[in-house]
């Protein structure tokens, strides 16, 4: 089977009905990025972080996938398919998706300030309790801390990223403005010769590479590539 990989971003979720970072009535129009999602923004106000995420998690349990979740799942009937996203929500997961890895963290999880990659100090939250108290501890005893990576950390999948990208056959970038690195960088591990296809309503910057571009939303623009992917299968 083919090796299919998707870079993912906001915009795969927007026909959810979540709101994008950097369209016009984006998250970014209505918080500062340095006060909700930078590391120092944390340590100056752990509180305000923490109910930001409360926030985020309450919006994203209302939403559902999407048919260009679902298209992407699909497509496991005649591709071996991976998702890259820097989307922290689930809903790849809940469309079925079976291999994802999570760029930029994950909503539903928290995890200790003071290591963040130590699993035993990982909570899943559930529907019935999404919400966690500012000031509550992990436990090794440092604050609880929403499981996303903050601007001014590294990104530790991305390395496991590179290399999976480095496999495909066909690479597909599905609603990111490919704006936020390393995640856009990814593009330069794709192998020469391999086709890229980009959907997305808006021009993209692809790093002087050449790509096919839909110019579409998801869902319209992934049953698009399903008809031009069909003979590649
Ligand atoms: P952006 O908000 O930067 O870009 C969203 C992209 O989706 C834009 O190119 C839009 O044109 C496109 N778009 C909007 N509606 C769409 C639709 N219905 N279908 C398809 N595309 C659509 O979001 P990201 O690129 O995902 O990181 O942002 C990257 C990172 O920046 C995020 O993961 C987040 C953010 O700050 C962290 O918080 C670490």
């Amino acid at each position: 089977m083919k090796k299919l990989v998707f870079l993912t971003g906001a915009g795969v979720s927007a026909e959810s009905g979540l709101r994008t970072f950097r369209d016009s009535d984006g998250l970014w129009e209505n918080y500062s990025v340095a006060d909700v999602a930078s590391h120092e923004g944390w340590l100056a106000n752990p509180t305000l972080v923490t109910e930001f995420y409360n926030a985020r998690r309450r919006e994203t349990l209302e939403k559902l996938p999407n048919e260009a979740h679902r298209l992407i799942q699909s497509l496991e009937a005649q591709f071996d398919v991976s998702v890259i996203t820097q989307n922290i929500d689930n809903l790849h997961e809940q469309a079925g998706t079976k291999h994802i890895i999570h760029l930029h963290g994950e909503v539903m999880k928290m995890c200790s300030s003071r290591n963040v990659e130590d699993s035993t100090c990982w909570l899943q939250l559930t529907p019935d309790s999404c919400e966690v108290a500012p000031g509550t501890l992990a436990a090794d005893g440092s604050l609880l801390r929403p499981y996303v990576v903050f601007f001014g950390e590294a990104v530790p999948k991305i390395e496991e990223a590179a290399l999976l990208t480095q496999t495909a056959d066909i690479f597909v970038v599905v609603g990111t403005s490919l704006n936020v690195y390393p995640a856009a960088g990814l593009l330069h591990y794709v192998r020469r010769g391999v086709p890229i296809y980009v959907i997305d309503p808006k021009p993209v910057p692809t790093q002087g590479l050449h790509v096919h571009h839909i110019m579409k939303k998801a869902s319209e623009g992934m049953r698009e590539l399903c008809e031009q992917l069909m003979p590649l299968s």
